[in-house]
């Protein structure tokens, strides 16, 4: 469903932080996406989401290399939520892109609604986005994600700073969603919670994949790559 061939980037600055990313997303597949700082991971998905255009390399959603195909079908939430709540009111916000997609100011407010509550942040509808908690503008973020309803959801660190409910809620609706997934992230619990595959990046290039839990109770693997054994194996083997 997704390709990804090859790509390069790097900053108006000269930072090369993307050195030739290969890899594959089927459709439906829940991928998680690791690394250390600096790795390259919110990089890679600023282009998958097609808000960065793309140097050398290729990234293909169901063939069509258009950014737009890319725009329209793959919803980020950004690593820094203050990036993408611009709207007077969190409700506006879930409804601005519904609306100038052509989308009733109603349908669009009902459909928002729906999401907020099943987010449990129904009562943060009329508040400004920008006088939020960290972990609120987390989950307002991602229900302005979901309310486009696109195919693919690509999330960008989506449980750091959220409480452990409002995570527990956020990994429970992306286990039963049947979305396609990348889910780039240093909470590797999340990861296994929600995802069967992982890529680790490593200095803006892949240096491994596979599946889940296998790759993340590799201790070669992990400490090779600057991560560390996921909570719930260091608890019960030190
Ligand atoms: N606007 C920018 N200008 C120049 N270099 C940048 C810019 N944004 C990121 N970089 C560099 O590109 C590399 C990859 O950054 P990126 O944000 O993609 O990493 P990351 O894996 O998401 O890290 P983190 O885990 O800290 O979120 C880093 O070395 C970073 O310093
Ligand atoms: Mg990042």
């Amino acid at each position: 469903m997704l390709e990804i061939w090859g790509v390069r980037y790097s900053y108006p600055d000269g930072h090369e932080a993307l050195r030739g990313v290969t890899f594959s997303v089927c459709e439906g597949e829940k991928i998680a996406l690791a690394g250390a700082n600096g790795s390259g991971k919110s990089t890679l998905l600023l282009h998958l989401a097609g808000a960065i255009d793309v140097q050398e390399g290729r990234i293909t959603f169901k063939g069509d290399a258009s950014q737009e195909a890319l725009r329209k079908n793959i919803g980020l939430t950004f690593q820094d939520s203050d990036d993408e709540l611009l709207m007077p009111t969190v409700l506006e916000d879930a409804t601005f892109s519904l609306v100038a997609g052509g989308m009733s100011v109603n349908e669009a407010r009902e459909r928002a609604r729906k999401i907020l509550a099943s987010l449990g942040i129904a009562h943060l509808a009329e508040r400004p986005p920008h006088k939020l908690s960290g972990g609120e503008k987390r989950m307002v973020s991602f229900a302005g994600v979901l309310a486009g309803e696109p195919e693919v959801l690509a999330l960008d660190e989506p449980s750091a700073g959220l409480d452990p409910r409002a995570r527990r809620r956020v990994i429970n609706f992306l286990r039963e969603t049947s979305k396609t997934i990348i889910l780039a992230t240093h909470d590797l619990d999340m990861a296994l919670d929600v995802c069967t595959r992982a890529i680790i990046l490593s200095d803006g290039a892949v240096a491994c994949e596979g599946e889940l839990p296998d790759l993340f109770i590799n201790r070669e693997v992990l400490e090779a790559n600057g991560l560390e054994l996921p909570l719930r194996y260091s608890y019960s083997t030190s």
